[in-house]
């Protein structure tokens, strides 16, 4: 028999609150959340204007957020140092120091709750060059790959020495996680992952973070000889590809909502955790939205939050972890 109204009316499970329960198919769980904080230089909480809500936070107040992510049962914390000005550089050499902000907030929390959270930690020179790009500048201002490949395997080696669980590299450069698998290999870090950035575009959305990293300023130009182009899926899956046949453990895609056509062919043609990275932008944006009164600020989070999952995503980064985690209760 044909599916045909009204022996199939499909309001009639959507009648009830019970029946909606019943017939759901996809379910949000605070274990899908990873929570990415930004590290502050100093001694206090400081509010990052461009993202009302958040705040970076110094290292003393670390671990205070890592027990309330536990608490949450938020698997996993993601960090980001606010470095000073005076240790930024053209060669972004503070990315390898030992005693960074970087290490330091690792230290922090594992220190206080040891592995009862995953720390996930972002390898890239942004957050270290006194002039904002991801990499190393040749003379014309290029961002050199393999000298940067260089530097990032000296950093994501710095990370995993000062505890890091997880080494995410968001730079794009090429080649980048065979040259970090192979020098963690034979660093004695086999158990430290790697959540590769394998398809990050060069976004607008990235506005506010770069504000909370301070390299708003700083930047020229833009990071299009690196980033992805908006406008390619196929890439993407090239660079989903290459990422696992050098070792990645997990894959990201980032931003999220405009690319969650990547995230789905991701889910569908690779064996492998992916992930989505509901960036700082897209925080404001569902903020901008509910101050103004135009939605409703939880509704809008979950809408969004259930829809990274019905593309396939294994998990969200999230400014807004803390406060969805609470939601799913
Ligand atoms: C740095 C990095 C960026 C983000 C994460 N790692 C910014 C950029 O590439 O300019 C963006 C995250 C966000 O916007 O929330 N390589």
């Amino acid at each position: 028999m044909a599916i045909s109204y009204p022996a199939t009316r499909l309001r009639r499970s959507r009648a009830t609150g019970w029946s909606r329960e019943m017939v759901r198919e996809h379910r949000l769980h605070p274990s899908d959340l990873i929570w990415p904080l930004f590290i502050a230089n100093g001694d206090v909480e400081e509010p990052v204007a461009s993202l009302p809500g958040v705040s970076r936070i110094p290292l003393s107040g670390l671990a205070d957020k890592a027990k309330e992510a536990i608490d949450l049962g938020i698997p996993c914390l993601a960090l980001f140092p606010n470095t000073p000005a005076d240790r930024r550089s053209d060669d972004g050499e503070e990315a390898a120091n030992p005693d960074n902000l970087m290490c330091s907030g690792i230290r922090a929390i594992k220190d206080a709750v040891a592995d009862a959270i995953g720390v996930l930690t972002d390898v890239a020179l942004d957050p270290y060059t006194s002039h904002g790009q991801d990499g190393l500048l040749d003379a014309a201002g290029y961002v050199e790959n393999d000298a940067t490949v260089d530097a990032l395997v000296q950093q994501a080696l710095n990370q995993a020495a000062a505890g890091s669980d997880i080494v995410a590299p968001s730079d794009m450069m090429d080649g980048r996680i065979g040259a970090i698998r192979e020098a963690l290999e034979q660093d004695g870090h086999a158990n430290v992952q790697i959540m590769a950035y394998a398809a990050k575009y060069a976004s607008a959305f990235y506005g506010p973070f770069r504000d909370a990293v301070g390299s708003t300023g700083l930047l020229k130009g833009d990071k299009k000889s690196y980033q992805m182009d908006p406008a390619n899926g196929g890439e993407a899956m090239r660079e989903i590809a290459l990422d696992i046949a050098e070792g990645a453990d997990s894959v990201m895609v980032k931003p999220g909502l405009p690319y969650l056509d990547i995230v789905r062919m991701a889910a569908d043609r690779f064996d492998l955790p992916v992930y989505a990275y509901m960036v700082s932008g897209e925080y404001a944006m569902i903020e901008a939205m509910a101050a103004s009164g135009a939605g409703d600020r939880d509704t809008l989070l979950m809408e969004i939050l259930t829809g990274f999952k019905r593309a396939g995503a294994s998990g969200v980064l999230s400014y807004h972890a803390p406060i969805a985690a609470r939601l799913m209760g």
